[in-house]
């Protein structure tokens, strides 16, 4: 496995490369903005394709790099889907699995430092956000926090996980790099408490400033998703409704861009085809797949995904790739959904 932690002295938040071996998919948590040609870099020198970015709850204190990522490598933008951020390409649940090539996470929901906080767990480690910290845990007063939800997390969660875990947090401020459950569990002064009323109680008497970036950096982390609108101008987009009617036409082809979990858990088109974003490039260009469908048939292809965001960014590719007839659906599977568009599963 190849394994980086990076880290931004300015917001003292770590963030990490994970890729299961060189020349292979690369998956990074917790980018920062003003590091991403940092990262495009790093990913460029030990030749990896960055295939997602992801976030483990929206950050008060840095400016997400997600947004910046996406719009240079095609990346797809992943967040829990407690998440209230504008757009992002895909979300996931606990219980989910975060997978690159040769890798899986497992997805776990630890509400409390935010409601939107998450943590991914692998064999041997846990990126816990700012969920559980080294010697510490992660504030509970804004972003709908809640100190009694987050030692349901830490306790009833990470804690259950095997001691010799190793601990990688979003955030330290004293330069440590790793700890693990065990060391938590023994020396961590927020969790040597003997009642969930005894951890809201020392939570509630922090007492801390806000992060000097909160007001610029919440908004701006609010905002990450890729502007559909200009998919849209350049009439590329076909709305929801629109989309409906299209069911069951001869010179359509649908084309569902999502990993085969989102499929199975939030069903199908009926009718459409799968070609997942990962194997775009290679369907798009000529002899490729999509490609020789839409010569062969002259069937107008239309791409959707879960939330419109993966789908705009096949929509360019396919019209770079000469494929002129390329569209999407706006707002994706969420849209047609809600436009009453039927689903299969
Ligand atoms: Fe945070």
């Amino acid at each position: 496995m190849l394994f980086r932690q990076l880290f931004d002295t300015t917001s003292g938040t770590y963030t990490y490369l994970l890729a299961s071996r060189r020349g292979g998919e690369a998956l990074i948590i917790d980018p920062v903005l003003e590091k991403v040609d940092r990262y495009i870099q790093l990913v460029k020198e030990l030749d990896l394709k960055l295939v997602k970015a992801v976030d483990t709850h929206l950050h008060a204190d840095h400016i997400t790099g997600l947004g910046a990522l996406r719009d240079r490598t095609q990346c797809v933008t992943v967040m829990g889907e407690a998440s209230k951020v504008d757009v992002v390409s895909m979300r996931l649940a606990e219980g989910d699995k975060l997978t690159i090539e040769g890798m899986a996470l497992d997805v776990l929901y630890t509400p409390g430092h935010t409601d939107d906080s998450y943590c991914f767990t692998m064999a041997d480690r846990v990126f816990t956000g700012d969920t559980l910290l080294i010697r510490g845990t992660g504030r509970t007063d804004f972003q709908h926090g809640d100190a009694r939800a987050q030692f349901d997390s830490i306790f009833n969660k990470l804690l259950r996980l095997p001691d010799e875990t190793l601990v990688f947090p979003a955030h330290d401020y004293k330069g440590e790099t790793v700890s693990t459950i065990g060391e938590e569990r023994a020396f961590n002064p927020r969790l040597q408490v003997k009642s969930v009323d005894e951890y809201v109680a020392l939570m509630a008497s922090l007492d801390l400033p806000n992060p000097k970036m909160m007001d610029v950096a919440v908004p701006a982390n609010m905002r990450v998703g890729l502007a559909q609108e200009e998919i849209a101008r350049r009439g590329w987009a076909i709305g929801a409704e629109e989309a409906v009617g299209l069911i069951g036409r001869a010179d359509v082809a649908l084309i569902d861009l999502r990993e085969p979990r989102e499929r199975a858990k939030h069903g199908v088109i009926p009718g459409s085809l799968h070609a997942p974003y990962a194997d775009l490039a290679a369907n798009v260009r000529s002899g490729g797949m999509l490609n020789e469908l839409a010569r062969a048939t002259g069937k107008r292809m239309v791409f959707y995904c879960a939330f419109g965001e993966r789908s705009a960014m096949a929509v360019q590719a396919a019209q770079d790739a000469g494929l002129a007839s390329a569209r999407h659906i706006q707002g994706g599977l969420d849209a047609w959904t809600k436009a009453g568009g039927k689903v299969e599963r």
